[in-house]
């Protein structure tokens, strides 16, 4: 029963966050986005990246995109996640350069094509990334994470729980995402820091 009523109590924190985030204006999530690239500049974690994963925004999530350029400058390899095929749940990462043909996934969000061959065959594995920004629906005060509810990212993530690989995994949000704390479940695989448009958490 406590469990049912943690799982309730978790949609319905999730539901009021998405609201939150998905009434920010066009010119608040210009913005934020701004703001957050201006503090991820200055992250010693981001600035050691040669291999990063960003992603597309969706539902008033905060745009890491505006990192790009700044990226580039650096000769940083970016990637984007796609949803494996065949495979429940889980994301591959795929190079992003301007040409690179994309599609729609079942969830409405771009990827990289995998018809591809040339796609198909350089996609890695998160664990061969050095850096993740990863997307979240809320976070707290000890940089903990509640994502949208599929498990896509703690599957991906799940070698961490092992000795091995370890990118460094940076969360980012608005800062109307945080809450003072949250429940961790047993698989969530930790962040070190999750940065906001106006500042940033890091994992005690
Ligand atoms: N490593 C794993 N192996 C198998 N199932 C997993 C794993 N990690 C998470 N799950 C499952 O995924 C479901 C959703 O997990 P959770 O509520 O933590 O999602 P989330 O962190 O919000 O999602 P996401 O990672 O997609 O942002 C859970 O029911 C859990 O059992
Ligand atoms: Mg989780």
């Amino acid at each position: 029963m406590e469990s049912l009523h943690q799982d309730d109590d978790k949609r319905a924190l999730r539901r009021s966050l998405r609201r939150q985030r998905q009434a920010l204006s066009q010119h608040e999530q210009r913005l934020a986005a701004q703001r957050l690239c201006q503090q991820l500049k200055t992250l010693p974690e981001i600035r050691r990246a040669r291999r990063i994963s960003l992603y597309l925004p969706v539902n008033g999530e905060i745009d890491p995109m505006t990192l790009l350029p700044w990226l580039r400058k650096r000769k940083v390899e970016v990637y984007l996640p796609v949803l494996r095929p065949f495979s429940a749940n889980a994301l591959w990462f795929v190079a992003y350069h301007s040409g690179t043909p994309m599609v729609k996934n079942r969830f409405g969000i771009w990827e990289p094509d995998l018809r591809f061959g040339a796609q198909r065959r350089n996609r890695l594995p998160a664990w061969a990334l050095d850096t993740l920004i990863v997307p979240l629906v809320g976070f707290d005060n000890s940089a903990n994470r509640m994502g949208m509810g599929g498990g896509f990212y703690d599957r991906s993530l799940a070698f961490m729980h092992r000795p091995g690989p370890a990118p460094t995994l940076i969360g980012v949000a608005h800062a109307c995402q945080q809450v003072a704390s949250l429940p961790v479940e047993p698989w969530d695989v930790p962040l070190q820091v999750v940065v906001s448009d106006q500042g940033y958490v890091r994992r005690q």
